[in-house]
């Protein structure tokens, strides 16, 4: 088979990509090695920047995000028994959107096929092969069956144990990370949200979350060790762990109830560079991992894809490769800086196992100056709905 730009991976990257990419009059072909349930099963976040749906905009595919979307003007930190509300309207004129991941994922996916454009599920030992020539070629197998596609471009959006970044050589590549010593216990619950704007929570027990999916499903989150599991944490222990970290005003709004999704993810920021090699390029997980306590992950996937669609487009347009040279570097310094936040709110909002006496006074001060520095409030919210591209 023959086409302009194949993709591997059917995430919001991928999916992004071949709509932005159609738009243009550009063929895909997406090779996703899961099934469209399997896909459609991950539970992930859901709060966007105005410059992710703007995409999801141009993408065709933001009907249902405009109906059922919640818009916030604002989030709250909680501290010592108080909260404090962060107002982006006001600090920024801006605001996000909360619609779950995979609410986008199915979106993007109805919005290909309505189109026509060619997913494989189900491919199988994806191969990146001739990166380095001007005609790259993709082999897998389907059904059992060794299939190939020549291309001129490979967009890796296949996350971050996906073979794009693997296909990148180790005297190459250039890895960063920072592992968290904790993790991130998360519940869904058909349960109305206890308050109609995310709460974060700083809390000697540790991080708590309070954030939603719509107005008649939760999701909440606590900080938890690493060598914890979901067996350990019966619904009732849940909710009895949220309360304590809750403060006595809000806690009586906490409508609880049978959990119907619980799991712990591990919490680590990680990035790659470069994120091309030859005929290649990274875009979303597959080069980047940030920990969810900045909203980032989905964004960051956006923006890459932003900058990587444009660089194609213009390829495709004019002949020009210069968007395609500047590609890493420009979506590096956007992810750079995300990076830095999703670390910062990391730092400032969870309890760490081996801090000190000092380290506890040092989050405590950042927080009392973010509580009452206008300046501090202005930086987390214009980190938080979004850096310009
Ligand atoms: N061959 C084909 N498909 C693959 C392969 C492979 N070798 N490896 C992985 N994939 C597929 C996965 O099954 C997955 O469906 O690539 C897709 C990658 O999707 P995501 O992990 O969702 O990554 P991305 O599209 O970049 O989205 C980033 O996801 O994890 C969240 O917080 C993150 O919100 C961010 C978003
Ligand atoms: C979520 O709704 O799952 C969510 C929201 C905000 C975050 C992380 C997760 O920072």
């Amino acid at each position: 088979m023959r086409t302009q730009v194949v993709i591997v991976g059917s995430g919001p990257s991928g999916l992004l990509l071949g709509q932005l990419l159609a738009m243009a009059g550009i063929e895909t072909i997406i090779l996703e090695q899961k099934s469209k349930d399997y896909v459609l099963g991950r539970i992930r976040a859901g709060v966007l920047e105005e410059g992710t749906v703007g995409l999801i905009e141009q993408a065709g595919a933001a009907a249902r995000l405009h109906s059922e979307g919640l818009v916030h003007d604002g989030i709250e930190i909680a501290f010592e028994g108080s909260r404090h509300r962060i107002d982006f309207k006001a600090l920024t004129g801006r605001t996000v959107t909360v619609y779950g991941q995979t609410e986008v994922t199915r979106d993007l996916m109805d919005a290909r096929a309505a189109i026509g454009a060619p997913t494989v599920y189900e491919a199988l030992d994806v191969d990146l092969l001739e990166l380095e020539s001007d005609r790259p070629v993709v082999r897998y197998r389907k059904d059992g069956e060794a299939c190939e596609i020549a291309c001129d471009y490979v967009a890796g959006c296949d996350g971050f144990h996906g073979i794009g970044r693997r296909s990148i050589p180790e005297d190459v590549l250039r890895a960063y990370e920072r592992v968290y010593p904790f993790g991130w216990l998360g519940v869904l619950v058909d349960q109305p949200p206890i308050s109609h704007e995310l709460i974060y929570v700083n809390h000697r027990r540790g991080f708590a979350l309070c954030s939603m999916r719509s107005m008649t499903r939760s999701r909440y989150y606590l900080q938890c060790r690493l060598d914890e599991h979901v067996e350990d944490w019966p619904d009732e222990k849940f909710w009895e762990e949220l309360t304590r970290r809750l403060d006595p005003d809000v806690v009586g709004n906490l409508r609880t109830g049978a959990s119907i999704e619980k799991s712990i993810a591990p919490l680590r920021s990680f990035v790659a560079e470069p994120m091309r090699f030859g005929r290649l390029f990274l875009a979303g997980d597959a080069a980047h991992i940030v920990p969810p306590t900045g909203a980032k992950g989905l964004n960051l996937a956006a923006s890459d894809v932003a900058y990587l669609s444009r660089a194609l487009i213009e390829r495709y347009a004019s002949g020009s490769g210069a968007g395609l040279d500047a590609y890493p570097e420009k979506a590096l310094a956007r992810v750079w800086k995300a990076v830095r936040f999703s670390w910062w709110m990391t730092q400032t909002l969870h309890r760490f196992p081996e801090s000190s006496g000092f380290d506890q006074k040092m989050q405590a001060a950042e927080l009392e100056y973010l509580f009452s520095s206008k300046a501090a409030q202005t930086a987390l919210a214009e980190n938080y709905v979004g850096l310009p591209y």
